[in-house]
């Protein structure tokens, strides 16, 4: 049993590409499931810091394999200037360290410019998308139109394909959304390119791990997004497209449960969440303000991706529960602790109101939740500075306090706490 899942517990950008990158020290290899270059991973190793979109954190290191599932939709060019980016500043992503899986689907500019289009289209009801092209993505993988990143082998072929479904889309972006045309050939003789560059890079992911985890091996599984914006379990339609929960992992991967020994769940010390849609402990006052930060450090709540500022919270148990119960969390890593110090008393949600019926369980259809108001919990709070601390001893007794809680909430052991952006600044339990 040598599986280990990272799931993100709330709306995502909980710090998984740091919880990763710890845990990735143990793993053979490390494998992106879900989503695709609409995530973003922000890691600080020795004072550097990297930002990844679609390569796992692994490749930081220097032995891991790092994969990316069949559950993801991938836009190559984003993909070619990952792997270049890492290639200047000395980190080897060549073929022998990473490999794409033959069954992602490929994000085409058809599929950027509907993203738009369509949230120019739902007007007030935009869902905020990250504008990548990935709803449409996963749309034409459903509607079996996708194009996937297996037909690059044959870059002739390959291009053929692109012209005609660029030719295709054309009518729907200019007909139904009265947009400009996209110029196939442009875009066919691009996606050639890329596709001789990416093909060195193909295999078949689900024979690659299951040979290597029946040899032993340890692979350590990488969410992207969280639970709350899951296409089947999040707060829909303020959700992605992709299965963000752990049974993505298994689905994209192509391995079976019995591999998997934990399921870590990542939850920031409070709670934040970009794009539309209901948040119940959402602090729209001066506290909210101080949660986001002011953009000056790396590690503001603004986001990795877009940069639009997050929308910040009250840690929200109710939240936590549900992710607990969704994945089958065996643990929690517990990150941005140190952000919470300098609060007078601090606030856990631990129950709502719906309608003046107290509601234990999270709710996910987006009406109801939008109606519930959460019943608070207060503690303590802590003025110390945590980035210090490197061991549980060592933390204030008011935040030790806070992390128990959590656990008691949950029925989860926290396992790992982040106190600030370092791969040093971890405290293990
Ligand atoms: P999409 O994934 O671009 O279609 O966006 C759908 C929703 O998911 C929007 O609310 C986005 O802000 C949100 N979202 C997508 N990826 C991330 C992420 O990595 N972190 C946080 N929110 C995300």
């Amino acid at each position: 049993m040598t599986a280990t899942i990272v799931v993100g517990t709330q709306w995502g950008d909980e710090g998984k590409g740091r919880v990763v990158d710890w845990l990735a020290a143990q793993a053979d290899i490390v494998a992106r499931y879900a989503g695709g270059d609409n995530a973003g991973h922000t890691v600080t190793v020795g004072g550097e810091r990297f930002a990844l979109h679609l390569i796992p954190s692994g490749i930081l290191y220097p032995d891991t394999l790092c994969v990316l599932g069949a559950g993801m939709v991938v836009n190559p060019a984003r993909l070619i200037a990952e792997i270049d980016g890492l290639t200047e500043r000395g980190v080897d992503a060549s073929p022998s360290r990473l490999k794409l899986s033959v069954g992602a689907h490929l994000i085409l500019p058809y599929h950027i410019a509907l993203d738009g289009a369509m949230e120019l289209q739902r007007g007030k009801k935009a869902l905020g998308t990250t504008r990548r092209g990935i709803g449409p993505a996963y749309a034409d993988k459903a509607a079996r139109a996708g194009l996937r990143a297996g037909m690059m082998q044959d870059p002739e072929r390959f291009a053929d394909r692109v012209y005609e479904a660029v030719k295709a889309k054309n009518a729907i972006l200019t007909g139904v959304y009265g947009q400009p045309a996209l110029d196939a050939e442009a875009i066919a003789a691009q996606f050639h390119d890329y596709a001789r560059r990416l093909a060195p890079y193909l295999a078949d992911v689900s024979l690659l791990i299951n040979e290597r985890l029946a040899g032993g091996q340890r692979l350590l599984c990488e969410g992207a997004q969280g639970t709350l914006l899951d296409l089947d379990h999040g707060t829909y339609p303020y959700v992605t497209s992709s299965s963000a929960t752990v049974g993505g992992a298994l689905t994209s991967l192509g391995f079976g449960p019995r591999y998997v020994e934990e399921v870590i769940g990542v939850a920031k010390a409070y709670t934040t969440r970009v794009g539309a849609g209901p948040f119940p402990t959402e602090l729209t006052d001066e506290l909210g303000d101080r949660l986001r930060g002011t953009g000056a450090n790396p590690w503001d709540e603004y986001g990795t991706t877009t940069g639009r500022p997050r929308r910040c919270g009250w840690l929200d148990a109710v939240i936590l529960r549900y992710a607990a119960r969704v994945n089958g969390l065996t643990g929690l890593a517990l990150t941005k602790l140190d952000i919470l110090s300098g609060f007078e008393t601090v606030k856990i949600a631990v129950a709502y109101d719906y309608r003046g019926e107290r509601l234990e369980h999270f709710p996910t259809e987006a009406d109801v939740l939008a109606r519930c108001r959460p019943i608070y919990e207060e503690l303590p709070g802590w003025s110390e500075d945590l980035t210090t601390a490197r061991r549980w001893e060592a933390l204030p007794p008011a935040a030790r306090r806070y992390v128990e809680r959590v656990e008691a909430l949950t029925g989860v052991p926290v396992r790992l706490i982040g106190v600030g952006p370092g791969r040093e600044q971890t405290i293990v339990r």
